[in-house]
């Protein structure tokens, strides 16, 4: 067992997501089928083997550590897990600690987090517009989100917005979104939808490529190519007019693969090598098992050597999903 954590493909993985959580109390139309089925609570990892699981990863390089879901926030306990991992923050093991959430239970949580050392959060949040923020949430309220983004920002937080680009709902909005975002002080990360789950609707009727996004916004703003890195698949543009970032993730229109960096973890304890993919291993059974880590890292290099390469999505009309298990089980 070498120390560090390479795949086959000579990539090294520094960049762990972790889910502590399936479930999300919205029910993002991208994301989720109308009804879903989550994991009874004992399958899940306790706070417990998710605090060692983490601290494993980071004793073989992970330097960025983000907690997913669902939604990380509705996690019982989780602002404890959370407070704990901070210690290889202070011990200067981990670069950052961080998590992507759809902002609902930040009005309560955001001291906690800056507290436990978080700088920066990225807050899923697709339309500055009251009904199509519904719509594509099947009811969530914009109020709310908005003030747990505020509420962020006054402990020091730094809120990236994520908002996935949807053909058949925010495609007109998004000059205004851009300009909304950053006026909020947050910078914008536009995504590609991708075809992970069966969420009962066409994805080639949600796709909306960045491509065309991009050439609409340079008609209103000025975009210069920015050499921001964080970790995380974006490239980042400066919006002169704003001077702020505008991110966009473009699984679809420009592969990023080259460089993953990344492994994901579910809320079960299974550990997935790519989004596009179903391949993985069971941490899960090996924590029960072991009082100590080999077998952890045992099951990490034997299940690195087979990471894919890249993901082979597809938007087609009527193409089946590049994966069935949904993105709220695997964590974004
Ligand atoms: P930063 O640290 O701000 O760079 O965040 P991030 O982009 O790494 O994390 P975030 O949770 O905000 O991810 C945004 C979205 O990007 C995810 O929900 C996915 O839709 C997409 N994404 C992130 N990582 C990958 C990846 O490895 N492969 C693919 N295909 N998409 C990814
Ligand atoms: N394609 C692209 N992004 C998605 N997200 C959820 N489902 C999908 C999908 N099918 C995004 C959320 C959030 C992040 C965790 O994943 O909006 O920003
Ligand atoms: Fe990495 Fe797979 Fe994402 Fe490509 S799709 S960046 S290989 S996790």
């Amino acid at each position: 067992t070498s120390n560090r954590l390479r795949d086959g493909h000579g990539r090294d993985i520094r960049y762990l997501r972790l889910s502590v959580t399936d479930r999300c109390d919205m029910r993002c139309t991208y994301c989720m089928a109308e009804t879903m089925q989550f994991a009874p609570t004992r399958e899940l990892l306790s706070l417990d083997e998710l605090d060692r699981l983490a601290s494993a990863f980071i004793k073989r390089g992970v330097r960025k550590l983000r907690l997913t879901g669902g939604e990380p926030l509705v996690r019982a306990g989780v602002v404890d897990l959370i407070t704990s991992l901070g210690r290889h923050l202070r011990r200067g093991a981990l670069d950052e600690l961080t998590l992507t959430t759809n902002g609902s239970q930040l009005v309560r949580h955001a001291d906690a987090l800056a507290a436990a050392g978080v700088r920066r959060i990225n807050v899923s949040l697709d339309s500055l517009n009251p009904k199509t923020y519904q719509r594509v949430t099947r009811g969530a309220s914009l109020r709310r989100a908005l003030d747990g983004i505020a509420a962020a920002q006054r402990t020091g937080i730094a809120v990236k917005i994520n908002a996935v680009a949807l053909a058949q709902d925010n495609a007109d909005e998004m000059p205004e979104l851009l300009h909304g975002v950053h006026a909020l002080a947050c910078d914008l990360t536009l995504i590609e939808v991708m075809p992970i789950g069966d969420v009962g609707r066409d994805r080639a009727d949600q796709f909306l490529p960045l491509t065309a996004v991009r050439r609409q916004l340079e008609q209103h703003f000025t975009l210069i190519p920015s050499s921001l890195k964080t970790g995380g698949p974006a490239r980042y543009w400066q919006v002169s007019e704003t001077g702020r970032q505008l991110g966009l993730i473009s699984p679809l229109t420009r592969n990023f693969c080259a460089d993953c960096n990344r492994v994901r973890v579910s809320a079960k304890g299974r550990l997935y090598l790519c989004l596009g993919h179903m391949d993985g291993a069971d941490l899960r059974a090996p924590l029960r098992a072991d009082s100590t880590d080999e077998a952890i890292h045992r099951v990490l290099d034997e299940a690195l050597a087979h990471k894919p390469q890249r993901h082979e999505f597809d938007v087609q009309r009527g193409a089946k999903p590049a994966v069935v298990r949904f993105m709220s089980a695997t964590g974004g």
